[in-house]
This record gives structure tokens, C-alpha cells and sequence, in this order.
């Protein structure tokens, strides 16, 4: 067994832990960045299937994101901005197709004021609340045993509204069906974008890519690490005291004054801790599970919607599909659409063959895009469900009645350990820009810890 010792070990090559380990390199400190996958990036993941560079994870950025702007930027990569020209289309209940430009989906006059009210009641709950401190808000506990389902219910009969707002939250973010999470997750998460219009707004939401892919953030974090950044390393043990911590890998152990979890909260519990975690933690992990959501990946000789004067962008709470957008890549000639299929929808489609279920979400796109929606030259679907290392997407929330419970304690350390990650965060709150403020965060903090010890 090979034994190294550092001032901090970090447990995940994501944005998160990355962020931190070069920050705590520019402090001064050692580090080792244990990886368990054979790659760094976490949920970022940009590949070449069949190919087509397609991003399996995170690729979108939104111009709120100012700290995954900024490294974006401290590294020298470009960006370009998402394909938005043309109309988008959106299907109502009764699965009658309506081609629409703006925010607002082409509904019923009495539908938008209700939804627009929604919208504007929602913006004024969300200004209330603090996104890093959510728990604070004067009405955190009746807020949080609500769910958001319920809570909408309470608010309108009118049963499309109802879908259309729920779709913002739960298939579009927490991907959960909005009957799981509260009311209160529901403002965090909206608040975590600085608005509920913000994330009504596709323009803004998912504005940007990095050309060449998102994983380069990563990937050159990484490069600057070089041999810190140790692969197929899943920490199975961290020993943890005053003296600090050992974290034993299959083939390594490694001592450090500190420990980073840098990774998602669902999964603190494939390490043994020595000694176990304390009662409160043991609790407050208990309570966040992940979201799940399948992102397909259809690429196209050509954008053939865009002959139709379609900008790509779909929305229905009523398709398998529940939102598409036009995903060509950089300067291809090829046209690519992404979709997503959300959390009931997901498990149900993995009850079918592989062929099946290709099938069923393929017509699903084709009733935002006609039949030539059906003939992809290349097809994928991302499924971070079956992934070891994240097993879920995007992030993970709180079930009912734990964000007010239990939040405060979230990046609360426990001695030597130090948590960091998006699903922990609350600007950019499950996004990538969340993992580097949490990165930046978790690093100052031990930065501080470690002068303050000497
Ligand atoms: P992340 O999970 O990326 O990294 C943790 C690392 O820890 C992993 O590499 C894992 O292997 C490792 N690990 C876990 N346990 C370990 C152990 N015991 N030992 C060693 N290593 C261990 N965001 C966004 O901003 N825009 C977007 O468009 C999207 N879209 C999107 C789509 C899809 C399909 C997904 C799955 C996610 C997104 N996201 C996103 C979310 C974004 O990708 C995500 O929030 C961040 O990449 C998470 O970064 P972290 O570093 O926090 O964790």
C-alpha cells in the first residue's frame, strides 16, 4: 500500500473539488485529489458517441453564473450562444401543437393571467429569500411542509397553470415530481438563479456552451494539478480525529490535515467513517436523495426545424419529452436536439427495451418537430441513474420538511471534514457554478482553519 501525505485530500475530480484544490494550491497547502472514476469531471462529461461530441452532463451557462464565468474566462475557453432564432412550440393538454415567441406558453387568455400572477407571486416569495440560508425565512417551516404540488393547488383551479408552473421547478431543475419536494426547495431553487422569471426564461437559463465542450473546465483544473489528481481512487474508509485524517483508497492511503467531500451528499454513505459521522449528519443525509432525468441526445444530418422556422425549443407538461431545445454543436453542420425526460416519465421508459423506449421518446420529439424527428443518424441517452459515482440527476434536494430542518448543518464541518458541492450550494444551487462557489467556499474556510491552528 503507498502511502502520501498532503495539508488537504479532496474526495472527487468534479468542478467542486477541483476549484478547491487549486485554490488551495495558490494558499500554499498540498493536496491530493482522489478520483474514483477513470476521468476527472464529475457530471461533467463531454464524449464522442457514434461521432458526435455530444455533452452527457452540465453544458448550459446562464449569465447570473459569475463564478463558472469567470473560470471559464481565467481559462482562456469561448463560449457560443444556444440557437434561439425562430419560433418555439409548445403542446397543451389535448396535445394540439401552438408555435409561440417569448416566455409565456401559448395558452388560454385566463390560463396566462393565472399564470403570469403565479409567476409574479412566486418572484416576490422567491426576493424573500436568502439562496445561501433559505431555513431563515420567517415562514421556513410552514413553507417547507408544503409540497409545491399542493401549495399551486391551493393557489388555482385551473389544472394547465398548475402543470405549466410545476413543470419550471420539478421536471425542469429538481427533477422530482412536485408533489416530493416543498414549496420552500421549490423558492431555494428558484432563488438559487436569482429569480422564478429567470428560470421561466430558457433565453437566460440555458444561454451559453463552451465550445469544445463544458468537461474542459475540469479537465484543465486537473492539468494544473497534474500527479494530485490520483484516478481510480474511491476513498472506501476516512479515518478522522484532531490530528486529522487518513483516507484509505484499494491501493493507497493518504494522510492529510484536512478532508474535502467533494462530491454528491447521496453518496457520504459509501465511506466508512472512523469514527462514524455524528448523529445529526447521520440524520441530515438521510433526508437528500437525487433527482433523476434522462437527456437525450438526437443529432440530424442537418437542423431540419430550422427550414420550418423553428428555433428547436419545445415545452409540454403533457410529452414524454417535457422540454426540447436545439443543441447543435459549434459550427456543425449537423443539427442536434436535446430532450429530457423526468422522473416518473424516466422510470417508466426503463421498464421498456432499449428499442422501445428509443421509439416512444423519438415520437415524443416528433410531435414538437414533425416526422423527420424520427430518423436521427445518431442517438443517445445520458443515464446518470446507473452511474456508481452520481446516481441521479441533475443534483439532490430535500424530501418534505428537510431543507428547514436540517440546511443549516449542510456545510456545517464535522472536525477535520469539509463539504463541498453544487447540491450543497445556494447561489447556483445543482449547477456547475454552485460546485466552483462551494469550491471557493470550502477552501477559505480551511485556508482560515490552517492559520488558525498554526
Ligand atoms: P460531481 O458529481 O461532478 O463530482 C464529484 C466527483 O466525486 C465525481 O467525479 C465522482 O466520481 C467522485 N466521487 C464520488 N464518490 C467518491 C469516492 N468515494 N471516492 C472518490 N471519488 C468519489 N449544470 C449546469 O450548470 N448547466 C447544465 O446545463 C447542467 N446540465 C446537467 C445535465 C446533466 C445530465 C447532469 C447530470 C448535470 C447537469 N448539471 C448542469 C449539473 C452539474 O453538472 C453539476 O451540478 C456539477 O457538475 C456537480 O459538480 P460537483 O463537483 O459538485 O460534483
Amino acid at each position: 500500500m503507498v502511502e502520501i501525505t498532503r495539508d488537504v485530500l479532496i474526495v472527487g475530480a468534479g468542478a467542486a473539488g477541483l476549484t478547491a484544490a487549486n485554490d488551495l494550491r495558490k494558499a500554499g497547502l498540498s493536496v491530493a485529489v482522489l478520483e474514483a472514476r477513470d476521468r476527472v469531471g464529475g457530471r461533467l462529461w463531454t464524449d464522442v458517441i457514434d461521432g458526435a461530441m455530444l455533452e452527457i452532463g452540465g453544458q448550459w451557462v446562464s449569465p447570473d453564473q459569475e463564478a463558472l464565468k469567470e473560470t471559464i474566462a481565467e481559462l482562456g475557453l469561448a463560449t457560443y450562444s444556444r440557437y434561439r432564432e425562430g419560433e418555439s412550440v409548445y403542446i397543451g393538454p389535448s396535445g394540439e401543437l401552438t408555435r409561440f415567441t417569448g416566455d409565456i406558453f401559448p395558452v388560454a387568455p385566463e390560463t396566462e393571467k393565472i399564470m403570469v400572477d403565479l409567476i409574479d407571486k412566486l418572484d416576490a416569495m422567491v426576493a424573500e429569500v436568502d439562496a445561501d440560508r433559505p431555513w431563515e425565512h420567517p415562514d421556513a417551516a410552514a413553507l417547507d411542509e408544503i409540497s409545491f404540488e399542493a401549495w399551486l393547488a391551493q393557489e388555482t383551479d385551473d389544472q394547465e397553470a398548475r402543470d405549466n408552473i410545476a413543470l419550471f421547478i420539478a421536471g425542469a431543475m429538481l427533477t422530482k415530481p412536485a408533489h416530493a419536494f416543498s414549496t420552500l426547495q421549490a423558492l431555494l431553487m428558484a432563488a438559487s438563479a436569482g429569480s422564478f422569471t429567470n428560470l421561466v426564461d430558457a433565453d437566460f437559463i440555458l444561454d451559453e456552451r463552451v465550445v469544445g465542450g463544458l468537461q474542459q473546465v475540469p479537465l484543465l483544473l486537473a492539468e494544473r494539478l497534474g500527479d494530485d489528481v490520483l484516478l481510480n481512487q474511491p476513498v472506501r474508509t476516512l479515518e478522522w480525529g484532531e490530528a486529522g485524517v487518513t483516507a484509505t483508497t484499494d491501493d493507497l492511503t493518504v494522510k492529510a490535515r484536512f478532508a474535502i467531500l467533494a462530491h454528491a451528499p447521496v453518496l457520504y454513505s459509501r465511506i466508512s467513517f472512523v469514527p462514524p459521522m455524528p448523529r445529526r449528519q447521520h440524520q441530515l443525509h438521510q433526508h437528500l436523495s437525487m433527482g433523476f432525468v434522462i437527456k437525450v441526445h438526437a443529432v440530424y444530418d442537418r437542423p431540419f426545424w430550422r427550414e420550418q422556422g423553428l428555433s428547436g425549443t419545445a415545452f409540454s407538461p403533457y410529452e414524454l419529452v417535457h422540454e426540447a431545445y436545439d443543441n447543435t454543436n459549434h459550427g456543425d453542420e449537423r443539427g442536434t436536439l436535446v430532450g429530457f425526460v423526468s422522473d416518473a416519465h424516466a422510470d417508466r421508459v426503463f421498464e421498456m427495451s432499449a428499442e422501445d423506449r428509443k421509439q416512444h421518446i423519438l415520437e415524443s420529439l416528433s410531435h414538437y418537430y414533425g416526422p423527420e424527428a424520427m430518423n436521427p443518424v445518431v442517438y443517445y441517452e445520458s443515464d446518470w441513474g446507473s452511474e456508481e459515482w452520481t446516481r441521479g440527476a441533475y443534483a439532490a434536494s430535500f424530501d418534505l420538511g428537510g431543507l428547514h430542518r436540517y440546511g443549516a448543518d449542510l456545510r456545517t464541518p464535522v472536525g477535520p471534514i469539509h463539504f463541498a458541492c453544487s447540491d450543497l450550494a445556494g447561489a447556483g444551487y445543482q449547477h456547475v457554478d454552485g460546485a466552483i462557489r462551494m469550491g471557493h467556499l470550502v477552501a477559505t474556510n480551511i485556508v482560515d482553519a490552517s492559520r488558525g491552528a498554526e
